[in-house]
Formats: structure tokens, C-alpha cells, sequence
């Protein structure tokens, strides 16, 4: 069957000949297709559903594979207009160009989401997106799930890209019709091979001590794990329905 396995040939992204030019046109296209995909959704909808609104007002967050910060700067200005105080630490292999940072109180640090330099409890929530397909072997995804429980004081939430023909295919299509330089198509097409199941991130998930963790397909596009810590504990929230759809039971 067609994408039954990930096909781990690297995106042209993550190879060492790419200049600083190429890298700074992948992230504004990227920039562009987070802004048409709402890739902001799944944490402005989950964050609250899992930790309450109580526990809302005041977070700390680091984000997993940020790449120029967009998501943090996206979800600080959703947070101020709620009256709440949201601080990010954006952890990336590759920072961004000095000049390029986001504008926001963000703190940066060069690290692989796989050995993360903070101690344990760091953050409130540790987030993630777009970014777990760009490892290759189940040991790394494995030692990135259970860095970000280890870092995190009460949840995980962690999104990427589920690999399917039909996401493939419309990916495809979108990119040709916005006219996205060739390197950024088939590094969105090559994403999606690099994609996942949920079968495949449930087991990740257990490998890395989350066995309880909710792991749920939207829109056939996105993949989401989610684990909560609360009290040092494993318990999972009610994640009823809100504006998103159901996160399956594992
Ligand atoms: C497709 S970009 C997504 C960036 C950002 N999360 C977003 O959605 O705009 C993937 C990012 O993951 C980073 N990355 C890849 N492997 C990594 C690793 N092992 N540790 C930390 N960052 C990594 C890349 O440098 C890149 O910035």
C-alpha cells in the first residue's frame, strides 16, 4: 500500500548545502502556508481544553522545533487578548538569522528536541509542530517524546503531519497553485511520507513513559499527541468536544 511506511529520504531543508538565502525563503513559505492552515488552531482550541482557564493566565511554554518563533509570537497575541500572560523559550537545531527574531519577550535556544538542556519540571507545557517528522529513527522521536514529558510541569501537546495520499495530493495541488519554489513542494510532499500514523505515535508514546497519553488525527491533515501531568500524576483530562473534534481514546 502507497505511504504504508514513512519514506525517510531528508527534505532538501535539512541538508547542510542549503544557503542562508534558500533557508530564509523556506521559513517565509512556511510562514505563509502556517497563516493559510491555521496551524495555531490545535493549540488555541487544546491548551485551555487540557490545562483549564484557571491555569491559563500565567504559562510558560517551550516550543519544540521552533523554527522562527511564529507559533510563539501567534499564541502570545491570542493570549493577550484573553488578558493572559504566555512566555515562550524556542528551542531550534538552526536559529534564525539575527535580525529575523520574533519581536516578542521569546528566550532562544540552540538545542535537538531529542537532549533538551533544562532540567526537569522547566516549563509549564512543552508544544510542538511540524517538526517530529524531521527525525528518522524511533529512537529519536522517542527521545523527544520524553524529553518534552520530562521538561514539561503539567502537559505535552505535540502536532505534526499524518501521512495520507489524500493530504499528499492536496498538498500538492495547494503548493503548485500558490507557485512555491520547487525545493519547498517537494519538501511538503516528502513531509508528508515522513509523516505519521496515530498506531505510530501511540507507540511512540509508550516507549517514552506516555502511555496514557491521547493521540488523535484532524481534518486528515494534522496528527496530535497530547499528555497531561497534572500533580506530578499521569491523569488525563476530560477532553470533550469543544471546536475541534473529539481526541480518540486510547
Ligand atoms: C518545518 S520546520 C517547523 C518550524 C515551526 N515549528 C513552524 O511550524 O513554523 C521544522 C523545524 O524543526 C527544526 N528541527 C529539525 N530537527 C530538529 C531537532 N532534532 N532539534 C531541534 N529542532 C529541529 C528545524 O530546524 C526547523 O526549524
Amino acid at each position: 500500500m502507497f505511504l504504508r511506511r514513512r519514506d525517510l529520504t531528508p527534505e532538501y531543508f535539512d541538508s547542510p548545502e542549503r544557503t542562508s538565502t534558500e533557508l530564509a525563503e523556506h521559513y517565509e513559505w512556511l510562514g505563509r502556508m502556517n497563516k493559510l492552515t491555521q496551524f495555531d488552531r490545535p493549540f488555541r482550541i487544546w491548551i485551555p481544553e487540557l490545562l483549564g482557564v484557571e491555569a491559563c493566565k500565567q504559562l510558560s511554554i517551550v516550543d519544540l522545533g521552533a523554527g522562527c518563533g511564529m507559533l510563539g509570537q501567534t499564541l502570545t497575541q491570542f493570549a493577550r487578548g484573553h488578558g493572559w500572560d504566555w512566555r515562550f523559550t524556542n528551542v531550534d537545531i538552526n536559529l534564525p538569522q539575527p535580525g529575523t527574531k520574533d519581536s516578542t519577550s521569546a528566550t532562544w535556544v540552540k538545542a535537538s528536541v531529542t537532549d533538551l538542556p533544562f532540567a526537569a519540571n522547566s516549563f509549564d507545557l512543552a508544544i510542538g509542530t511540524t517538526m517530529t517528522h524531521h527525525l528518522s529513527s524511533d529512537a529519536d522521536v522517542t527521545a523527544h517524546f520524553r524529553e518534552a514529558r520530562r521538561v514539561a510541569r503539567q502537559a505535552v501537546l505535540i502536532c505534526d503531519m499524518v501521512r495520507s495520499p489524500f493530504f499528499l495530493i492536496a498538498l500538492w495541488a495547494v503548493l503548485v497553485a500558490l507557485r512555491a519554489p520547487k525545493e519547498f513542494r517537494q519538501d511538503g510532499v516528502q513531509s508528508v511520507k515522513r509523516g505519521w500514523l496515530e498506531s505510530e505515535w501511540r507507540r511512540l508514546a509508550a516507549l517514552a513513559g506516555m502511555n496514557k497519553a491521547r493521540v488523535w488525527s484532524e481534518h486528515g491533515t494534522r496528527i496530535l499527541l497530547a499528555h497531561c501531568l497534572r500533580d506530578g500524576t499521569a491523569e488525563q483530562p476530560d477532553t470533550k468536544e469543544t471546536n475541534g473534534p473529539r481526541p480518540s481514546a486510547v
